[in-house]
């Protein structure tokens, strides 16, 4: 049964873009990745053909880079890019069939060279280039990244590294990040230290990767001060991470194989507001009484696990996601976060209601109608999927 579902909030779209669509930018994030708009559009079109890059069978077979475009106004500007004569600080690289990283002018800030066939990033890659704020290096075929070169870069801010062929993640990482994307590569380690200075980062993504449990030891996200969103989906893991930075905001783990929660697990989080465990193996012996109620927690994604009981939740929760579980019965006064029988009076305030605005139960073992006592308990419920 749907009731209304034509609302929308903020937060949720905030909270489910990681999953859903994840090569669309911009995400979830603190802040915009996105250069300074002069007055102008922000990318005019090229004056060269920017075919699309064609995927080629082996990676021996590359496509030919293209035909270098016609001169520049700048003369420093790498003829296998375009320089946006109204936007000095930009180097457009993209989709170029490009098998290395060109010069880049000391005046750029805002590199993108998203879409190539680059392999590698060896030292002498950003040389000049000391400036750059913002790399793009999405879809290319990154295996090897220098040990120095990174850590030349002081004022790196945001470093896009999603769908590349990386084993590991780069060492000598700038103190100066707040953005790292790695998700969609190979990554099956992580450098000791390798996140450590890193106090500014408020964003790390490592989605669709090969993390274990072994590569997550207690100390690999110390130093992390600043970290809001940690995104871990997509692995193989059986176990919570441990010692996830307490100022998260959003943790994402979807599609792991984590069957338990250690008691006490979000209990270290004052701030965590988004939890995402769907598609893992959470069932009601792995979940301890109590571990999912926690005051600021808004968003909580519990669908596709073997849970038979709904967990007890804090009053504040706004969004449930418990769709595709094992859930015979729903027992509303129990599950109520309140004392149902205190607030019967419907006149009282509506401080105390629980927040509880959208609930999914369907593929479940649980049939409509919805059962009164939860209603009466959720009394701010716009939607409830059975
Ligand atoms: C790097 O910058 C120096 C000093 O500004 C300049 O002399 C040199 O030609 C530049 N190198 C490249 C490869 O652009
Ligand atoms: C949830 O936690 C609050 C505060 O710690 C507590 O009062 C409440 O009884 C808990 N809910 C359940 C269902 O145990
Ligand atoms: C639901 O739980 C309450 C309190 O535990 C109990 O009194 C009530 O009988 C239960 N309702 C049903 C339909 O089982
Ligand atoms: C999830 O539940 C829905 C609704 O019952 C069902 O149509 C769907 O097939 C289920 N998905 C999986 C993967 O079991």
């Amino acid at each position: 049964m749907k009731a209304s579902l034509c609302w929308l909030l903020p937060l949720l779209i905030l909270a489910s873009e990681a999953q859903d669509q994840p090569t669309k930018r911009p995400r979830t994030k603190p802040k915009q990745p996105r250069p300074p708009r002069p007055g102008r559009p922000l990318r005019p079109t090229p004056s060269f053909p920017r075919p699309q890059p064609r995927e080629p069978a082996e990676p021996t077979d590359l496509p030919p880079p293209l035909p270098p475009g016609p001169p520049s106004l700048f003369p420093d500007c790498p003829r296998e890019c375009y320089c946006p004569y109204d936007f000095p600080s930009a180097l457009y690289c993209d989709s170029r069939n490009l098998r290395k990283v060109p010069v880049i002018p000391s005046r750029i800030h805002y590199l993108y060279l998203q879409n190539n066939f680059i392999s590698e990033l060896p030292l002498e890659a950003f040389k000049n280039a000391s400036g750059l704020r913002w790399i793009n290096l999405d879809n290319n075929r990154i295996r090897k990244v220098d040990q120095k070169v990174l850590e030349r870069l002081p004022s790196l801010v945001f470093l896009y590294m999603e769908k590349n062929q990386l084993e590991e993640v780069p060492v000598a990482l700038p103190r100066s990040l707040e953005q790292l994307r790695l998700s969609q590569n190979l990554i099956s380690k992580i450098p000791p230290g390798a996140f450590s200075k890193l106090e500014k980062l408020l964003l790390l993504d490592l989605q669709s990767n090969r993390l274990r449990d072994d590569v997550l030891r207690p100390d690999t996200f110390q130093g992390l001060k600043s970290l809001m969103q940690l995104n871990l989906a997509h692995n193989t893991l059986r176990k919570m991470p441990p010692k996830v930075p307490p100022a998260i905001h959003q943790l994402y783990l979807d599609s792991n194989r984590i069957e338990t929660i250690p008691s006490g697990y979000f209990k270290a989080f004052p701030n965590l507001a988004f939890i995402r465990l769907n598609y893992n193996r959470l069932s009601d012996r792995g979940l301890p009484r109590n571990c999912f109620n926690i005051s600021n927690l808004l968003v909580l994604h519990l669908a596709h696990n073997q849970i038979s009981s709904v967990p007890a939740i804090s009053s504040r929760l706004e969004h449930l996601y418990l769709n595709n579980n094992s859930i015979e019965k729903i027992n509303g006064t129990q599950i109520c976060p309140n004392n149902l029988v205190a607030f019967h009076d419907f006149s009282s305030d509506l401080e105390n209601v629980p927040h509880l605005r959208y609930l999914r139960l369907d593929g479940n073992h649980l049939k409509p109608p919805i059962p009164l006592d939860l209603m009466m308990c959720f009394r701010l419920l716009q939607s409830v999927v059975i």
